[in-house]
């Protein structure tokens, strides 16, 4: 699971299967993985139809038979799409993450949803198809740009706040982002790994249990999808840990008004927001449009029904906790009005 080197438990894996071949993201070409390589840039908008296609062709071109494996080497975006990719080549072959980046250490590289954006909607195609093994080496951290640790730290600090012994929230509250130290934040990155192992495993296909692990996501994805439509081309996506976190702030919002949450995490999160990530940068006029947008979440069974995790407390996350469009526009009020 954790590794200070990923060599020897690659090698241990790959001697089983009669073809290994890579794809990695570009910015770590300079890393030689001793694997035939495609290398891809890595972006939302190369999160796509057009990308799997590449995969795919790549595997053929390769000669890649169903007893071949795929690495996956990568951030989220990365990882998701390779394991689209090895999810429906050939009707299935096994695929190994290597994730580089903090978010897809600690959620995306495990619990098996692939997948890539289609019609304008993030994840809107996928499949369910868990990695033979996760190799996470935290040595990887050491060139990822802060804001992209930033984001990783987001989904971290949804995981201490569902995390059901409660004790993470405050280890994760203490971590020095100022240092963003690797090696004190690896025992952390651990404990967000087996905490999300746990829950997968007791529901692989989000049936009841894991839907615990969307909250924040109701509202986080509402505001990553919004900005990108509205975003001029100019300007940087919001990046998904940045959108969880401020999903986690107006969800916590609902769950102090709704099910009487205390405020002492909606305070602790807020500081942090403050601190460290900047206010939401969406205009107010946006709620219509986001309220819409978490109508049609694919995550909501029924259409025109907002569904969230909420917190009775910390470590006590409650899901299917459906939510009026005024309730909805009062959360984003208070998000906004920060
Ligand atoms: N499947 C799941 O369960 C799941 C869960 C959460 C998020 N996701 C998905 O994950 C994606 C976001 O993942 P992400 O935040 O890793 O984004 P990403 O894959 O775009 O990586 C972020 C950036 O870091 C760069 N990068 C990667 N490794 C690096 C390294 N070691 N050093 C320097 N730069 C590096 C990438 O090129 C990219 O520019 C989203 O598409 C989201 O939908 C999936």
């Amino acid at each position: 699971m954790i590794y200070k080197d990923i060599n020897n438990a690659l090698t241990r894996i790959t001697r089983s299967y009669e073809q290994v071949v890579a794809v990695a993201d570009v910015k770590l070409q300079k890393n030689d993985f001793h694997l035939p390589t495609l290398w891809l840039e890595t972006s939302e908008e190369r999160k796509s139809l057009q990308t799997i296609e590449e995969i795919w062709y790549f595997l053929f071109a390769q000669g890649v038979t169903r007893r071949g494996l795929l690495v996956a080497i990568g951030g989220g975006v990365l990882t998701d799409l390779a394991g689209f990719a090895a999810a429906t080549y050939k009707r299935g072959i096994d695929y190994v993450n290597i994730p580089t980046t903090l978010l897809a250490m600690v959620d995306a590289s495990s619990g098996g949803k692939t997948g890539f954006n289609y019609h304008g909607l993030k994840n809107s195609v996928g499949a369910f198809h868990a990695p033979k093994e996760t190799l996470i080496c935290p040595q990887w951290l050491k060139t990822l740009p802060s804001d992209e640790f930033l984001s990783g730290f987001g989904e971290m600090l949804k995981t201490g706040l569902i995390e059901e012994s409660g004790k993470l929230w405050p280890q994760l509250l203490q971590y020095d982002l100022e240092t963003m130290d690797v090696e004190t934040l690896t025992p952390l990155i651990e404990t967000c790994v087996r905490a999300k192992e746990q829950i997968v495993t007791a529901d692989p296909h989000e049936e009841g249990l894991r839907k615990i692990l969307n909250f924040g996501h109701t509202f986080g994805h509402a505001l990553e999808e919004a900005q990108s439509v509205n975003r001029p081309s100019s300007k940087r996506p919001l990046l998904h840990g940045y959108a969880v976190l401020y999903g986690l702030i107006a969800e916590l919002y609902l769950s102090v008004t709704k099910l009487g949450c205390p405020r002492e995490p909606l305070q602790q999160l807020t500081q942090l927001m403050l601190h460290y990530y900047g206010r939401p940068q969406c205009n107010c006029s946006d709620r219509e449009q986001l309220i819409a947008l978490m109508q049609q979440d694919k995550k909501n069974e029924r259409t025109a029904e907002i569904n969230c995790t909420l917190l009775h407390d910390v470590g006590s996350p409650v899901i299917n906790q459906v939510i009026t469009p005024a309730e909805a526009n009062e959360a984003l009020e208070y998000l906004f009005s920060l």
